[in-house]
């Protein structure tokens, strides 16, 4: 199959650089030093990869996420890297499964749902989940009091992995981690769970990094100078021309738009809607980008999870060919 042959709007993943991604990050953080985040790619051919090259604990969003890499027998070492009031299903999973919790309420469902081992989250800046500083001691000991044994502690840094100046990423990952190191001191235990694409190389705290973008990039991520490529674009097709503008297939309903516009190569992206993106060659760029109806352009999205998230398939290819079709089974809740 050629890329050509696929209908559009698609998704394509450069091969090579999805290999040198993942090559380059299991030189960085081998084996257990990095748990890969599954909810970016929601693929368990992709996370077969992953463990092929040494990283087989993993860590979900969603209890679906953690149900997928169980059923596909990569149930090793699996964190829910977020809060649920219902663990049943967890509970009943072939597989060693890990909550966070940051609550009363988050360490009743652990336990009513059969689950036995939990990570205290804790709220390291980014307003999100995890428990105050102050609390993360109280609720380790709740936890344990209630049967469950407590690994140690979580600390997701979100608020710092995208900022696009090193030294600042640093800065506030610096900070970030100052509390969870207090809140480790409180909790106890031989796991401290942070940290992500932006800032797999800034962490110094965390025994484990939670990237997961780093497989398939996003222009997002790409901004930052980090040793990653963009791999994944939306594969589309030029639909419409106009005096000074062109419109391919692939709107905001195949793109994950949280994170701004998408990218097209020698053009400037004017707007998306449902089905379409308008665009205009770009002057300044060494080759402006002259679509005519039928052409095929490469849409590269802002943010890879959402994107990802709207299709059914991760084709990869080499050049113009398809090598291999993946399924995004880990897709719903
Ligand atoms: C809990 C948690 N950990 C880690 C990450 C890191 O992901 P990324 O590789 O996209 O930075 C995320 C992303 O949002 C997250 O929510």
């Amino acid at each position: 199959v050629k890329l050509r042959d696929l209908r559009t709007p698609c998704l394509a993943v450069d091969a090579r650089t999805l290999d040198h991604n993942l090559a380059a990050m299991a030189r960085a953080l081998p084996g257990a030093r990095l748990r890969p985040h599954a909810k970016a790619a929601k693929c368990t051919a992709l996370a077969r990869r992953q463990a092929a090259l040494g990283h087989r604990a993993f860590c979900g969003a969603t209890a679906r996420e953690l149900e997928g890499l169980a059923a596909a027998g990569l149930g090793e070492d699996l964190l829910l890297a977020n809060e649920t009031l219902d663990a049943s299903r967890l509970g009943r999973l072939d597989a060693r499964i890990t909550v966070a919790v940051d609550s009363l309420e988050t360490i009743e469902a652990a336990v009513a749902g059969g689950v036995r081992e939990v990570l205290i989250d804790v709220n390291v800046g980014l307003p999100r989940c995890g428990c105050a500083l102050e609390q993360a001691g109280r609720l380790a000991d709740l936890a344990r009091g209630r049967g469950l044994s407590v690994r140690g502690v979580m600390g997701y840094e979100g608020h710092a992995v995208g900022l696009p100046e090193r030294a600042a990423r640093k800065r506030a990952c610096d900070a970030a981690m100052a509390l969870l190191a207090a809140a480790h001191a409180q909790v106890g235990g031989e796991v401290i769970s942070a940290g992500g694409t932006g800032t797999f190389d800034l962490n110094g705290l965390a025994t484990e990094i939670q990237a997961g973008s780093y497989a398939l990039m996003d222009t997002a991520y790409a901004k930052l100078g980090l040793p990653f490529r963009p791999a994944l674009w939306v594969e589309a097709t030029v639909i419409s021309t106009s005096a000074g503008f062109a419109v391919c297939d692939a709107g905001l309903k195949s793109l994950g738009m949280d994170h701004g516009n998408p990218g097209i190569e020698g053009a400037r992206v004017w707007f998306c809607s449902d089905e379409h993106t308008t665009f205009a060659p770009d002057p300044e760029s060494a080759a402006p980008l002259g679509a005519r109806i039928g052409d095929r352009v490469r849409v590269w999205p802002a943010h890879v999870d959402p994107t990802v998230a709207y299709h059914e398939t991760l084709h990869l290819v080499d050049g113009e060919d398809v090598v291999e079709s993946w399924a995004v089974d880990l897709r719903g809740w």
